[in-house]
C-alpha cells in the first residue's frame, strides 16, 4: 500500500517521463528534519558515572554506577543511580543491562518479549567473551577471551562521547576498527548496500533511525520495521582469518544509531543516542555470520514453521477491483500454464475500505466463500490485506461492529486527556488497537473469527499500515468531521494523478504504453546513458526537537517530527504507556495478535502471515515483505540487500513486491524480477492501483522467464524447506550473503548483487537493463568446484575476481556448489500439493576428493506443531552414494532419479542396493552419470555405488 505523501509526490512529478525515486523522497516528507531547529549535540560537561558497590553474582556481576558529578541534563534529566547487571549467560552469549536503579524507564515487558532462561550453570569462567571496565569514568568494554589483549569487539571507552544516561536521553559510543565490516540495524534501504557505510575522516556514515515508519522505500533512512542489531565481520590481515560477532540492544526507545569515522580519526565509531528505556545489550561471540545469527535468534525466538504452499508463487494487486477480475487473474495463470500458489486482494476487497469486510457489491460474502473453497479444491490459498487502523463511526447509525465493540472493551488508544485518539487512514477516520489493553486480543480474535465465517476463509493475513500509520501529524484533533472520509491527497490513476513512471532506460519510442518491449531481444532497447544507479546521499547534523511534545533530542526520523504521519507521540496506552516509549513494538504487536488469533481459526495449521512493520522477535510470528518499492532497477538490486538484511533479523521469510510496487513496469525488467525472485524465500508479485498490468501473462517473455525459474524453485522445494526448518529449529539463515559461507574472502564483504540459497546454491541475477550478460564472483578463489545448474558444466572462474557470464533475457544464472547433495522434486507441477504428490530425484555435485553430503526434512509440511518427520542424510564418498532415513514421518513418494556430477569416468559398472543395475547413463561432457528408475523408498537407507 501507498502513503500519502508519496502519491503527492508522483503528482507532483507528474510530466516526468520516468521518475526518480530521489526525487520523490525529497518530496516525501512532511517536515524536512533539516528545517528543525538545530541546536549543537553538546554532551561535553555531561559528568559520566562512577562505579561501585560491585559483587559477584552466580552468572557474572551487578554493580551500581552514580553520577561523577553536576548533571548536565544535555537533553533530559541526568539519572543519579543506575545498576549494571552482567551475566555470563551461555558460552556464547553475555549479557549487560544498565538501568536505572528504580527501574522508571519503561522496558519491554516479557509479556511482549520473552527473555532467554536464566542460565542454569556459571560461564564467568568458561564463556568465550569477557566484560571489563574502568570504574571512573565508568566504560566497559567486551573482548574475546582467546583474544584477551586484542582489540575489543565493544569498547566504551570513546570519551569524546560521554556516557549519558537520563530519562528521555540516553547515549553511549563505542570504537571499531577502522572501516570495519557492519551489517544489520534497520530496516533501510541503503544507497551503499548491503555492507554499511562507516564513512571516512568525518564525512558522511551512516545514520540509522530506529522509529516505525510509513514510507515508501526511501534510501537511507528509518521506515517500517525498527531492528537494533549488527553483525560485525573483522577480517586479520596477518592471519588471513576472520571472526564474526553481533550486538543486540534489547530497546524499543526512539533512537539514532550512528555509524562515523570521525576526522582525522584512526578508529570508526558506533554511537546510540535513545529517546529513553535502558541500555539493555546482548553481545554475540559468534565467530561465524551464521552463529552470530543463531544466537540472536536464541535471544528474540526462532522464525515461525512456514506451511509448504507457502514457497509458492503469489500474486497480488492494488486494483483488482471486484471478485471476477480476481478470478479472471487465477484462470488467465492457469491458462498461461505459470503455477499460481496464492492470491491475493488488497483493500479493493473492503466495503468502505474498513478491516474485516467485503464489498457488498464488488465481493459479496457468499462469492468470495465460493471463490476460496473453489481455490481450496485447485490446493490453491487465498489472503486478504489487514490494515492496522479501525475505521471509526461516521454518525451515530453507522453501524461498524469492530469499532463499537472496541470501544465498549476499551481496547483502543487514547489521547492524554481521554479522549479518543483519531488517525486517518483509507476509510477516513480511524482509531488504532492498543495491544497492551487487557481486552484487545478477545477483540481482535473474534473480529478475524468473525471475517473468516462470513466468507473469507484466508489462509494467511497480510498485515499493512501497521507502524502504525495515519494520514494525520498525530491526533486528527477534537474538531475533525468525522463523516468526511475523503483523503488529503489523490489516489493513484485518479484524475490529475496519472501513474506515468517507468523504468530507467525506458523508452516510449521502442516500448509500447503497455510496458512491453515488441523488437526482438533487447538488442535495440539499449540505455543511451548507461545505467547509474540515483542515489541521495544524508549528510550529519544535531538537532533538537522543536516542539513542545517531543523529546528534546531530535531523531532523525524521515518524517520529520515522531507523529507526523503516525499517532501523537503523547498517545495513551493501558497501564499510562506512552506512544513514545511503545511506537516501535506496535507492527510486532498486532503480527502477535494476528498470531494468537490465527491460531483458534486454523488450529492445528502452520500459519502464514506477512507485515510491513517488524521489530525483533517479529519472525516468530510472520515474514515480511519489502514494503511499497519502484518499479526500478535500482530497487531490483535494494531487494537483495533487503532479504539479506532480515535474515539477520530472524524474519528469513522475506522477498520484495516482484516488478516493482510504485510506478509502471516493463516487459525487460519484470522478466529479470520474476526470475529473480525465484530465489527469494517470498514471492510475490504486486503492483499499485492503476498502474499497468504487470502479472506474469502480460509478456510472452514475462510468462516464459516465469515458468523456467518457478521450475527449479518448485524443484528446489525440499531443499527450501530444510532450510526453513533449520531456520525454525536453530535459526540458521536459509539466505546468505556470499561471505556467510567464504568468511575468509574480503572481496566478498561488500557484495549484494549475488546471493546464496543454503550452502550450496549461488545466485548471480541480472540487475541492469540491456544485458545479455553478468558479471558475477565465484567464492572459493578457484579452490571450489561451481557447476552450472542448467548445463551441469564447471564454471572457469577467476580466483577472487569476477567472471563473465552469459545471460540472455529469460535465463538466471544459477550455480551448484561442490560437495553438495540436494533432494529435489523430481516434477515441478502446477501448485505445491502436486509438487509434493510427485518423485524425488537427487542432484550430487561432487568435490574434487569425490566427496558430498547433504540432508533434507521432510514432513507433512502444514502441522503445528510440526508432526513426526524423516531426516534424511546423504554422504558420498569414494564412488558410493548412501541415504540415511531417520525419524517416523513415512515418506510416501519414492527416489526416481539420482544424478552424480564429477564422476571422472564412465563406470564399468553400477550397483543399485548392492545389485547391478543397467538404468544408467553417463554424459561425458559433463562427467554426469544418471542412476534412473531407482524406485528408491525413501523410509530405508539405499546405497549407489558405481566402479
Ligand atoms: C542515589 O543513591 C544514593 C546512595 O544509595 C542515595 O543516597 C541517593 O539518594 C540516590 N539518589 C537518587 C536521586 O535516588
Ligand atoms: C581529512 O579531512 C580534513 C578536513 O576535515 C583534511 O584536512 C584532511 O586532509 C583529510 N585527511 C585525509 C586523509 O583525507
Ligand atoms: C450515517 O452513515 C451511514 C454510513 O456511512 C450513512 O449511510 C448514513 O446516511 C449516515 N446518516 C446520516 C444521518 O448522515
Ligand atoms: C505491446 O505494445 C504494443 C505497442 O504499444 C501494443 O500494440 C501491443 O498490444 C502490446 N502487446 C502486449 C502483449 O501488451
Ligand atoms: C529511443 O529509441 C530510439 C529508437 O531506437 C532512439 O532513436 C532514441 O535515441 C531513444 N531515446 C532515448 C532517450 O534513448
Amino acid at each position: 500500500m501507498i502513503t500519502a505523501a508519496v502519491i503527492l509526490g508522483l503528482l507532483l512529478l507528474a510530466p516526468a517521463i520516468w521518475f526518480q525515486s530521489d526525487l520523490l523522497s525529497g518530496y516525501v516528507r512532511n517536515i524536512p528534519w533539516f528545517l528543525n531547529t538545530k541546536h549543537s549535540l553538546d554532551t561535553s560537561s555531561c559528568p559520566g558515572y562512577t562505579l561501585s558497590s560491585l559483587s559477584e553474582t552466580y552468572s557474572g556481576l551487578t554493580a551500581q554506577l552514580s553520577l561523577s558529578g553536576n548533571a548536565c541534563n544535555a537533553f533530559g534529566h541526568d539519572i543519579a543511580n543506575l545498576t549494571i547487571d552482567v551475566k555470563y549467560e551461555t558460552e556464547t552469549r553475555l549479557h549487560v543491562n544498565i538501568f536505572d536503579t528504580d527501574q522508571r524507564q519503561f522496558i519491554i515487558p516479557e509479556s511482549v518479549i520473552k527473555r532467554p532462561e536464566s542460565p542454569s550453570a556459571s560461564y564467568a569462567q568458561s564463556s568465550d567473551l569477557e566484560f571489563n571496565y574502568d570504574a571512573s569514568p565508568f566504560a566497559f568494554w567486551i573482548t574475546r577471551r582467546s583474544e584477551a589483549h586484542g582489540t575489543p569487539i565493544f569498547d566504551t571507552r570513546d570519551h569524546s562521547v560521554p556516557f549519558v544516561f537520563e530519562d528521555r536521553y540516553l547515549q553511549v559510543a563505542s570504537i571499531l576498527p577502522l572501516d570495519t565490516n557492519i551489517y544489520g540495524l534497520g530496516e533501510v534501504v541503503s544507497s551503499s548496500g548491503f555492507r554499511r557505510d562507516m564513512g571516512s575522516n568525518g564525512s558522511d556514515g551512516t545514520i540509522q533511525t530506529m522509529w516505525t515508519r510509513d514510507d515508501a522505500d526511501p534510501l537511507d533512512e528509518n521506515i517500517y520495521g525498527s531492528h537494533p542489531v549488527y553483525m560485525e565481520h573483522r577480517f586479520d590481515e596477518k592471519t588471513q582469518k576472520s571472526q564474526s560477532h553481533g550486538v543486540f540492544l534489547l530497546s524499543a526507545a526512539g533512537a539514532d544509531i550512528l555509524l562515523s569515522t570521525p576526522p582525522g580519526a584512526k578508529n570508526s565509531r558506533i554511537e546510540y543516542r535513545l529517546l529513553g528505556g535502558t541500555l539493555d545489550f546482548y553481545f554475540f561471540s559468534g565467530p561465524t555470520p551464521q552463529k552470530v545469527i543463531e544466537q540472536y535468534g536464541a535471544v528474540v525466538g526462532l522464525p515461525g514453521w512456514q506451511p509448504a504452499w507457502a514457497f509458492g508463487f503469489q500474486l497480488c494487486r492494488w486494483g483488482y477491483h471486484n471478485i471476477d477480475e480476481t478470478r479472471e487473474t487465477v484462470r488467465r495463470m492457469r491458462e498461461a500454464s505459470v503455477p499460481l500458489e496464492v492470491i491475493w486482494n488488497d483493500i479493493d476487497l473492503y466495503h468502505d475500505v474498513r478491516d474485516f469486510t467485503t464489498d457488498p457489491t464488488s465481493f459479496p460474502g457468499d462469492e468470495m466463500r465460493a471463490f476460496i473453497r473453489e481455490l481450496k479444491s485447485n490446493h490453491q490459498h487465498y489472503i486478504p490485506i489487514l490494515d492496522g487502523a479501525i475505521a471509526h463511526q461516521v454518525n451515530d447509525t453507522d453501524v461498524y461492529d469492530p469499532y463499537t465493540s472496541g470501544v465498549e472493551k476499551g481496547v483502543f488508544i487514547m489521547n492524554p486527556d481521554g479522549s479518543e485518539h483519531i488517525g486517518q487512514v483509507w476509510p477516513g477516520f480511524t482509531v488504532f488497537p492498543d495491544w497492551f489493553g487487557e481486552h484487545t486480543q478477545a477483540w481482535w480474535t473474534d473480529a478475524l473469527t468473525n471475517w473468516s465465517q462470513h466468507g473469507v476463509e484466508f489462509s494467511g493475513i497480510w498485515l499493512d499500515m501497521n507502524e502504525a500509520s495515519s494520514f494525520c501529524e498525530g491526533s486528527c484533533g477534537t474538531g475533525a468531521n468525522l463523516s468526511d472520509s475523503k483523503l488529503p491527497f489523490l489516489l493513484p490513476g485518479a484524475p490529475g494523478n496519472p501513474i506515468s513512471g517507468y523504468p530507467e532506460c525506458y523508452n516510449s519510442t521502442v516500448s509500447g504504453p503497455s510496458g512491453n518491449i515488441t523488437v526482438d531481444g533487447i538488442s535495440t532497447h539499449a540505455c543511451d546513458d548507461g545505467y547509474q544507479p540515483k542515489v541521495k546521499r544524508r549528510v550529519f547534523s544535531v538537532e533538537s526537537g522543536a516542539d513542545a511534545d517531543e523529546p528534546p533530542y531530535s531523531i532523525h526520523n524521515g518524517n520529520g517530527k515522531l507523529s507526523a504521519r503516525g499517532l501523537a507521540s503523547n498517545g495513551v496506552h493501558a497501564g499510562g504507556l506512552t506512544e513514545l516509549d511503545v511506537h516501535n513494538l506496535w507492527g510486532m504487536m498486532s503480527s502477535k495478535a494476528t498470531h494468537v488469533a490465527m491460531g483458534s481459526i486454523l488450529p492445528g495449521e502452520r500459519q502464514f502471515m506477512i507485515s510491513r512493520a517488524t521489530f525483533p522477535s517479529s519472525g516468530r510470528y510472520t515474514g515480511h515483505w519489502l514494503g511499497d518499492n519502484f518499479s526500478l532497477w535500482q530497487y531490483m538490486h535494494y531487494d537483495i540487500q533487503g532479504i539479506l538484511q532480515f535474515q539477520i533479523f530472524q524474519v528469513p521469510f522475506v522477498g520484495a513486491d516482484t516488478c516493482g510496487f510504485i510506478g509502471n513496469t516493463d516487459e525487460e525488467l519484470c522478466n529479470r524480477w520474476m526470475q529473480l525472485s525465484a530465489f527469494a524465500p517470498f514471492y510475490r508479485n504486486h503492483n499499485i492501483k492503476a498502474a499497468i498490468g504487470q502479472e506474469p501473462y502480460r509478456w510472452d517473455s514475462v510468462a516464459s522467464a516465469s515458468r523456467n525459474a518457478m521450475a527449479i524453485r518448485y524443484a528446489l522445494l525440499p531443499y527450501w524447506y530444510t532450510l526453513f526448518a533449520n531456520a525454525s529449529t536453530i535459526g540458521t539463515p536459509p539466505v546468505r550473503a556470499l561471505f556467510f559461507e567464504f568468511p575468509d574472502e574480503p572481496e566478498l564483504f561488500a557484495v549484494d548483487r549475488q546471493f546464496l540459497v543454503g550452502r550450496d546454491i549461488l545466485v548471480t541475477p541480472v540487475l541492469t537493463p540491456g544485458a545479455e550478460s553478468v558479471d558475477g564472483i565465484f567464492p572459493g578463489r578457484n579452490s571450489v568446484i561451481w557447476r552450472d545448474w542448467y548445463t551441469h558444466g564447471i564454471v572457469d572462474t577467476n580466483s577472487g575476481s569476477y567472471t563473465t557470464l552469459a545471460a540472455p533475457l529469460g535465463h538466471i544464472n544459477v550455480h551448484i556448489r561442490e560437495g553438495s547433495a540436494i533432494l529435489l522434486h523430481a516434477q515441478p507441477a502446477y501448485t505445491i500439493a502436486e509438487t509434493r504428490e510427485g518423485p524425488y530425484s537427487l542432484l550430487i555435485s561432487l568435490s574434487a576428493e569425490g566427496r558430498a553430503f547433504g540432508t533434507a526434512y521432510i514432513d507433512d509440511g502444514i502441522s503445528s506443531p510440526p508432526g513426526p518427520n524423516k531426516i534424511l542424510t546423504f554422504s558420498v564418498l569414494d564412488g558410493q552414494a548412501r541415504i540415511h532415513a531417520d525419524g517416523p514421518f513415512d515418506v510416501a513418494q519414492k527416489l526416481q532419479e539420482i544424478a552424480v556430477l564429477g564422476v571422472g569416468r564412465k563406470p564399468t559398472k553400477v550397483l543399485l542396493e548392492g545389485k547391478a543395475t543397467k538404468n544408467w547413463m553417463y554424459i561425458e561432457r559433463t562427467q554426469e552419470l544418471i542412476a534412473n528408475g531407482v524406485d528408491g523408498d525413501l523410509n530405508r537407507p539405499l546405497s549407489l555405488v558405481w566402479l
